[in-house]
């Protein structure tokens, strides 16, 4: 960095008499000023820099350098900028007529425009998040990630399962300009994902291997012409083809998603992430978001290292997420397990649901036993064909299929995000791996319940199931068989659930209050009443029971624990009309078949919940609904208002 730009804060490179502007959001947004300095005349060019002659005033004393100093803090912050860059200029031809004072007075006013830029980025981030998603308020981290991507700066978001990353890159995608790279390990996901886009307006595409080649190059000419926000693509593509393709392409910002899989370290190593190693270096300014879902230390530093990320910011959203109720049932006393999964199941008809189970047998025979007594339920695991696996998947994201059985195979898959319940019909082997599982319920905010089956008897076959496997390292093996006991303690004790979760994370937070069943005590099997024909009720009806000292109690901890905001106003005290809910679900339904389409796409459990409750009557008002933007409006509106006004 040059002199004058750490004097003045300036992160651009000035040849003098020239200014170069590089996002046309910073010209045209804030400059105002239009005195005998600067007048720059913004030609929409998105693909190059614009760069133009301007006349420079010459401050000839060190006074009048003082005067023009003082005269930014008259001005709003906004149009301080234009004033600053013309001074960074002089300052070096001419550093001598800066006295201290003068100097002083620049970094502040440069302070004041660096902070007007924030606060303006978060009001545009905000105004997209409620026009394009529909919702009213930011969760934990995101905001701070995309402000740091629009900056320029790279940065290393850490967010478990469900918490909301993919906002992060899709917001700045839109706010850019140009093309966001979003490397993303499932080409599976990214028609889903690709088709969510479309379905809020962000205008996206993907390039894999599944594409015949004409309709490959198709998109790759639409891309260059600008017609696409984000561009979806597999790290695979990213040394090949696709990387060829983006030295065409207006690149603002690379996300990379999953970005554990580029280390050794992680549990999805995949060699292929390490084509990105070279991005940085290759697209220089250009900043890397790098989101992940685990946050050991190893991880992350290979991470940083691997895409050779500069000073990045780190952040860290919280582990603890209300909407989903936890619950630990030992094993072995009374009802068999399989009678319990079934009650449970049957208490929530038509609602989506993984049962987790340690074996292909177990998930076998636990699907076939559910079949047996009428539940829509279907088994999933390594050991059935890709055909079958991705047909059972399919189905599941398509509400065509409620249940479904599977091993831990049936993991990164799922972007469904009205999943209301995860069984683990046995222990899973790790915390970690808990809590990836029970990550995939309620990633559209509404309650869900995770429900777990423990004893000590797990705990005896996984050791054997160690035993048996192909860890040789007596280390690695030691290792696994402590984790086993940390998931069974955690299991076992009788203390908030979800504290000691997030502790396990090195995250404090106080007892949840309503989201586990030691706060909320209550017996969620026995909840369920035995052989409850469907009632076409639904389980997030039901009212809470009256929580005494709900809040959270804060004052028992050393660190400041997250204090979670609410995403919207708890949909499960206003009782919702059952009947209009089932009946916007059956539209929802068949909208998305229509459009081919998972219906999760369309609306999420929490949207619909939150339009029965609020029953709009206008335009107006059913945009005031929780996940509800202008092309949902636009799209869905009429289709939904007119159901809702149907018998009233
Ligand atoms: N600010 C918000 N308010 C309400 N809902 C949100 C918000 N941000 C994201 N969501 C919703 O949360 C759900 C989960 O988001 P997302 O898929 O990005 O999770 P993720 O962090 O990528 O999880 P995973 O690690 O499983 O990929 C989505 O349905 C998304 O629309
Ligand atoms: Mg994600
Ligand atoms: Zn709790």
């Amino acid at each position: 960095m040059s002199g004058s730009e750490r004097v003045f804060g300036c992160y651009r490179q000035l040849s003098p008499n020239t200014t170069i502007i590089v996002n046309s959001s910073a010209a045209s947004g804030h400059d105002h000023h239009t005195g005998n300095l600067i007048q720059v005349g913004l030609r929409h060019a998105p693909r190059t820099e614009i760069i133009r002659e301007m006349p420079v005033v010459k401050y000839s004393t060190p006074d009048e350098v003082l005067a023009e100093a003082l005269s930014l803090a008259a001005l709003p912050a906004g149009a301080v900028e234009s004033r600053l860059e013309m001074l960074r200029l002089r300052y070096r031809e001419a550093p001598l007529l800066f006295t201290q004072e003068t100097l002083q007075l620049l970094r502040e006013a440069g302070e004041r425009a660096k902070q007007a830029r924030a606060d303006a980025c978060d009001d545009r981030a905000l105004a997209a998040l409620k026009e394009v998603f529909g919702y009213p308020t930011f969760r934990a981290g995101q905001l701070e990630i995309i402000r740091a991507a629009m900056a320029g700066r790279d940065c290393l978001g850490v967010m478990p399962t469900g918490a909301g990353k993919s906002v992060t890159y899709q917001i700045p995608a839109r706010l850019m300009g140009g093309v966001t790279l979003v490397v993303s390990p499932l080409i599976s996901l990214m028609k889903d994902q690709v088709d969510a886009m479309g379905e809020v307006g962000i205008r996206a595409t993907f390039l894999n291997s599944s594409l015949d080649p004409a309709e490959w190059s198709q998109r790759a000419a639409r891309l260059r012409a600008g017609e696409f926000e984000m561009l979806y693509a597999a790290p695979e593509g990213i040394d090949a083809s696709v990387g060829q393709l983006l030295d065409s392409l207006d690149l603002k910002l690379v996300a990379v998603d999953e970005a554990h899989c580029i280390s050794e370290w992680g549990h999805d190593f995949r060699p292929s992430y390490r084509n990105l190693a070279g991005l940085k270096r290759r697209f220089k300014g250009i900043p890397i978001l790098a989101l992940t879902a685990t946050a050991t230390p190893r991880v992350k530093n290979d991470i940083i290292e691997q895409l050779a990320l500069q000073n990045p910011l780190e952040v860290r959203g919280s582990f603890f997420r209300h909407n989903l109720h936890l619950f630990a049932v030992k094993k072995g006393k009374g009802d068999g397990v399989r009678d319990m999964i079934l009650r449970l199941v049957r208490a929530r008809p038509g609602e989506a649901g993984i049962v987790y189970c340690l074996s292909r047998k177990a998930a076998e025979t636990t699907a076939e036993f559910l079949e047996g007594k009428g539940v829509h339920a279907a088994a999933y695991h390594a050991g059935l064909t890709p055909e079958q696996r991705a047909n059972t998947q399919d189905k599941f994201s398509r509400d065509d299929l409620d249940v479904v059985c599977a091993t831990i195979a049936f993991g990164m898959g799922i972007d469904k995000s009205n999943v209301r319940f995860i069984l683990h019909r046995d222990m899973p082997r790790s915390i970690e791996g808990y809590y990836q599982e029970i990550g995939r319920a309620g990633r559209d905010g509404a309650p869900a319940d995770c429900v777990l089956f423990y004893s000590w008897a797990d705990v005896m076959s996984l050791d054997r199931l160690l035993e048996n496997s192909e860890v040789q390292d007596p280390e690695v093996a030691d290792q696994q068989r402590r984790a086993v006991r940390r998931m069974f303690d955690l299991a076992d004790s009788p203390a908030c659930l979800w504290r000691r979760l997030a502790g396990y994370f090195a995250e404090a937070v106080a007892a949840c209050g309503e989201s586990c069943g030691s706060c909320l005590k209550r017996d969620i099997v026995g909840d369920a009443r035995p052989a409850a024909r469907p009632s076409g009720k639904k389980d997030w009806k039901k009212k809470r029971p009256a929580l005494e000292g709900a809040s959270r109690p804060l004052e028992d901890f050393d660190a400041k624990p997250y204090k979670p905001e609410r995403d919207a106003p708890e949909l499960t005290e206003a009782i919702p009309d059952p009947g209009l809910f089932e009946r916007l679900r059956a539209l929802r339904k068949t909208l998305a078949d229509e459009r081919k389409v998972p219906a999760f796409v369309v609306f999420s459990d929490q949207a619909l919940q939150d339009m029965a409750a609020r029953k709009p009557r206008t335009r107006h008002e059913f945009l005031e609904v929780h996940g509800v933007g202008q092309k949902k409006l636009e799209e869905y509106g009429d289709s939904f208002l007119a159901e809702i006004l149907r018998e009233r």
